[in-house]
């Protein structure tokens, strides 16, 4: 068996949990791979609604098990606020999440110099979602970050103090002034406190070595998705830097992030919206500063689902898109949010840029300088939110899936056209 693959294929936001929970039947495990609560993956059914933000989106079946690769880091707090959404609903993650002992954890001071690094950069502020998520992880590189499996030793404590005690040296040393900076809406000290109650709920959570448990789940058979989480072009290594994340978003990230093979990667399942959208600071092609992009913001609900932002829209950019299907080595594509653009009657989509004064069909080095060049496509003028069959695709939405697969020679093999569940086309 292999591991098959679900990202996101633009600056996240493509709707991936969705997808995951559609495709989760077909699995007996869902794994996250990387990032942390920066995701916010939002899933309908049955008329609730729920957003998670470390937890695997297959965690609503208590059949199938949700695992929390050695790649992702956790704040024990934000895992905490899951627990207790989810088990508001009657569902109880207990019985079937396994986190691995190598995941890193989010410290309160990884927060505070979040906010104190994006303070201090003033208009080169990445936009980051003040998760702590870059901090944590330059802990980890630099070999200093604590991972979950430490929370039961004696010396826990201690190292907790250590490295809380060295982030203090950093902030101090910027005369930052933390008093002022609430976390959650809350003091340093309140929310430390709620923190560390958190790792006590933490302990109680099954801990284990991931990559043992994937690789020989693997071997008896077992079905494994890999889910991911911001988009490719946030990666560390291929996004526009610095405006990124600070882990790999792309399929490499699973084979680091929990300890498979690159042979054992099987399909990848790229998500995209049918247009753009991007929160945060940097180069974002096409991007609308007019009624077209406030129409799609307002139709698409184009809201960060964990930071509440506004989000940043555009036209579909298909040399971008193109960019993350090679990197990623797509093999079936996801189209989300077709709804969005029932309302345009003609719909624009970047096929080339222009750099200088010469025309290119790839994303280049220089992301911040290029102009897209676009092809005009008649838009379907009507609802799709009701459509449950691709016999019932309007022609010209089937003409845009086609444009697109005719650009990017991938199939697009899953529709979604509403937050439900059940506004999910899969034509495989
Ligand atoms: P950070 O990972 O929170 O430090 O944020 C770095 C950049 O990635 C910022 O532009 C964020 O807005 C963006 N970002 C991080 N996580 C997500 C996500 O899950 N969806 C969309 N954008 C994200």
């Amino acid at each position: 068996m292999k591991v098959d693959v679900l990202l996101g294929l633009q600056w996240g936001d493509e709707g991936k949990g969705k997808i995951v929970d559609v495709l989760a039947s077909r699995y007996d495990i869902i794994a996250r791979f990387q990032g942390g609560p920066n995701a916010g993956h939002t899933i309908e059914f049955d008329g609730l609604k729920f957003v998670l933000h470390t937890i695997p989106s297959g965690i609503f079946a208590a059949s199938r098990l949700n695992i929390v690769g050695n790649g992702v880091v956790i704040d024990p707090y934000i895992f905490s606020k899951e627990v207790a959404q989810l088990r508001s609903k009657n569902i109880n993650p207990h019985h079937n999440l396994l986190i691995s002992k190598k995941a890193h954890l989010i410290l309160p001071t990884h927060r505070l110099l979040d906010a104190v690094y994006e303070n201090t950069m003033g208009e080169n502020r990445i936009g980051s979602t003040l998760k702590g998520i870059g901090p944590a992880y330059t802990d980890k590189t630099a070999r200093q970050g604590i991972r979950v499996g430490e929370i039961h030793k004696d010396d826990f404590s201690s190292q907790y103090r250590i490295l809380k005690e060295k982030h203090h040296r950093i902030i101090d040393s910027y005369n930052a002034g933390v008093a002022n900076i609430k976390i959650d809406g809350l003091d340093f000290d309140s929310y430390e406190k709620q923190w560390l109650d958190a790792i006590e709920l933490l302990k109680t959570y099954h801990q284990i070595d991931s990559e043992h448990f994937i690789n020989s789940s693997l071997r008896t058979g077992k079905r494994i998705l890999a889910e991911g989480a911001q988009g490719t072009l946030l990666d560390i290594e291929f996004g526009a830097y610095p405006f990124v994340t600070s882990s790999n978003t792309i399929a490499a990230g699973v084979c680091s992030g929990l300890g498979i093979a690159p042979s054992k990667v099987g399909r990848v399942y790229g998500t995209f919206k049918a247009y753009c959208t991007r929160v945060g600071s940097g180069p974002f092609p096409t991007e609308l500063h007019d009624e077209a992009g406030a129409l799609m913001r307002d139709r698409g609900h184009e809201y960060g689902s964990t930071t509440g932002r506004p989000r940043r829209c555009g036209w579909l950019d298909l040399t971008a898109l193109k960019y993350a299907i090679m990197l990623n080595g797509v093999t079936d594509l996801v189209m989300t949010k077709g709804d969005v653009l029932d309302a345009f009657e003609q719909i624009q989509v970047a096929t080339h840029y222009k750099l200088n004064d010469e025309t290119i069909d790839h994303l280049p080095f220089e992301a911040d300088q290029v102009k897209p060049l676009y092809e005009s496509i008649k838009g379907w003028k009507q609802s799709l939110e009701e459509i449950t069959s691709q016999d019932e695709f309007p022609a010209a939405f089937a003409d845009y899936i086609s444009f697109i697969q005719t650009h990017t020679q991938t199939p697009v093999n899953i529709v979604s056209v509403g937050p439900d569940r059940r506004q999910t086309i899969v034509l495989l």
